[in-house]
C-alpha cells in the first residue's frame, strides 16, 4: 500500500487532520486499532472552543454541531456553598458549545466514509521505519502483517501510542505531572437542569455537572486515582452529587439511570519534541492536560489544523518554513493551555490531607477569576482558547 501521509489513530486528531488534507487534494490512509464500534461509543471530552467549532464547519462537517451543540454563555462555579456566574460570551461573539467528543469522531468518520476514502479498523501498528528519507508504516490487519509506503507519518496515536516512542530525544524532552485524583464520570439519561450545571469545589471533593443532550447528563466526580466506578450505587451517586454541588439553596440534580461509568487519571504531559524526520505527532501523542480545562480535545484540533498547513507545504507548496516550525508553533500553544488547565485543577480538587489554608487559598483565587475585572478577563480568555496562527 503507498499513500502521502500515514495517519495512525481515528481519534480527533488523526480524523481531522485526514479532512483538512482531503479539502487540500492530499491523500491519507487512517490506521486505527480499534473497532469502529469502539471508537464511536467511546465517551470522552465536551466541550468545544469557538476556534474548534470554527474548524469542523469551515472543513464541511458542522451540520449536526450546528442543530445539536449546546451554547455556553455563561458559567457556574460553587464553593463554599454560594454558586457564583461569570460571562463566557465574548464582544466578537466567542463562546463555549458543549458537543461530546463522541459526536465529533463521528461526524467525521461518517464524512469519510461516504467520500469512500480509507480507515482501516482494527488494524494495530506494530512499527515505523526509515522515517528519515522513505517511511513506512509495518502494522497488522486480520492477523496478517502489512505495510504502508507513506512520504510522511502523523502520529495521531493518543498517549499510550507508539509513534512517540521514534522521536528520538522525545523522552528526556518531556514533563508529566500526576495529580493524586481522578475523575469518576457518569453519563445518564437525566435532564440537564441549566440551573446546576458548571463546577463545584466542596470538601469532599469537585464535583462537575455538564451535558450531551437536553436529555442526556454527563457528571463528574473527583475521586482516588485506583477508584473502582463500581463501587457505589446509582444513589450514592446521585446523592455525593448533590452533597457537593449544594449551595444551600435546596436546589437538586434531576436523576435517571446511570448509563455509562469511566475514571479518567489526572495528568499534565508535554512533549517537546514533536518531529523527526518525516513523523510528526499531535494531540494526546504529544500532551495530556488535566480536564478541568477542558482542553484535550482543542489542543489535538489545533495541532492537527498546524500539521495540515506544514504538510501543504512540503508537499504542494514547495515551501518547508512552516514544517521546520511546527512543533515550535504547537507549543506556542499547548504550554498556555496546560499552565492554565494545572491551575484549574490546583484549584478546584482537594488535595489528599489539604490544610483549611489550603482551602481559604482556593477560595481566594476563585473569587478573583469570577468577582473581579482582571480576574474574570482571565478566566474567560483562557476558557474561550489562544487564537490560531495558521
Ligand atoms: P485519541 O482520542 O486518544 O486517539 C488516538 C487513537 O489512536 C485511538 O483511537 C487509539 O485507539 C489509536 N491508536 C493508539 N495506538 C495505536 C496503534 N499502535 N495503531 C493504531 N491505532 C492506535 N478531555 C476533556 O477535555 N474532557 C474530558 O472529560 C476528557 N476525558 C477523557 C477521558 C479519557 C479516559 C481519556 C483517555 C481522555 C479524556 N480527555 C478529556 C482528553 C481528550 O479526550 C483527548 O485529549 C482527545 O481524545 C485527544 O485526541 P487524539 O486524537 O489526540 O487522541
Ligand atoms: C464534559 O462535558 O465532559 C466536560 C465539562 C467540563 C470539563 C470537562 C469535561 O472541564
Amino acid at each position: 500500500m503507498k499513500t502521502e501521509v500515514g495517519i495512525i489513530g481515528a481519534g480527533p486528531a488523526g480524523l481531522m487532520l485526514a479532512r483538512i488534507l482531503q479539502q487540500h487534494g492530499i491523500d491519507s490512509v487512517i490506521i486505527e486499532r480499534r473497532s469502529r464500534d469502539y471508537v464511536l461509543k467511546r465517551i470522552r471530552a465536551g466541550v468545544l472552543e469557538q476556534g474548534t467549532v470554527d474548524t469542523l464547519t469551515a472543513y464541511g462537517v458542522g451540520a449536526r454541531l450546528a442543530s445539536e451543540g449546546i451554547p455556553i454563555d455563561a458559567m457556574q462555579i460553587r464553593w463554599n456553598r454560594e454558586r457564583h456566574f461569570i460571562k463566557i460570551l465574548d464582544e466578537d461573539g466567542r463562546r463555549l458549545t458543549t458537543y461530546g467528543q463522541a459526536k465529533v469522531v463521528r461526524d467525521l468518520i461518517e464524512q469519510r466514509e461516504a467520500d469512500d476514502l480509507p480507515i482501516l479498523f482494527e488494524t494495530e501498528v506494530d512499527r515505523l521505519e526509515d522515517l528519515e528519507d522513505a517511511p513506512r508504516i509495518r502494522f497488522t490487519q486480520a492477523g496478517a502483517a502489512r505495510s504502508l509506503d507513506c512520504a510522511f507519518v502523523a502520529g495521531c496515536d493518543g498517549y499510550r501510542g507508539v509513534s512517540r516512542g521514534y522521536i528520538p530525544d522525545a523522552r528526556q524532552r518531556s514533563h508529566l505531572r500526576e495529580f493524586p485524583f481522578a475523575w469518576f464520570g457518569i453519563l445518564a439519561e437525566a435532564a440537564p437542569h441549566p440551573d446546576m450545571r458548571g463546577f463545584a469545589h466542596s470538601t469532599r471533593g469537585l464535583a462537575v455537572a455538564s451535558a450531551r443532550s437536553e436529555a442526556i447528563g454527563r457528571l463528574y466526580l473527583q475521586v482516588g486515582r485506583d477508584f473502582d466506578v463500581d463501587s457505589m450505587s446509582e444513589e450514592e451517586v446521585w446523592d455525593e452529587l448533590d452533597r457537593r454541588m449544594d449551595d444551600g439553596s435546596g436546589g437538586r440534580l434531576n436523576r435517571g439511570p446511570i448509563i455509562e461509568r469511566n475514571l479518567a487519571r489526572l495528568s499534565g504531559f508535554v512533549c517537546e519534541s514533536m518531529q523527526h524526520g518525516r513523523l510528526l505527532i499531535a494531540g494526546d501523542a504529544a500532551h495530556i492536560v488535566p480536564p478541568s480545562g477542558a482542553k484535550g480535545l482543542n489542543l489535538a484540533i489545533g495541532d492537527a489544523r498546524v500539521m495540515a498547513e506544514a504538510l501543504r507545504g512540503r508537499l504542494r507548496g514547495n515551501d518547508d518554513r512552516m514544517f521546520a516550525d511546527y512543533t515550535r508553533i504547537c507549543l506556542r500553544r499547548v504550554w498556555p493551555t496546560v499552565h492554565w488547565s494545572c491551575q484549574m485543577s490546583d484549584t478546584l480538587h482537594m488535595f489528599p490531607e489539604q490544610p483549611s489554608f489550603a482551602t481559604q487559598m482556593q477560595y481566594q483565587n476563585l473569587d478573583h477569576w469570577m468577582n473581579t475585572e482582571i480576574g474574570q478577563r482571565r478566566f474567560r480568555t483562557a476558557m474561550l482558547g489562544l487564537p490560531y496562527e495558521v
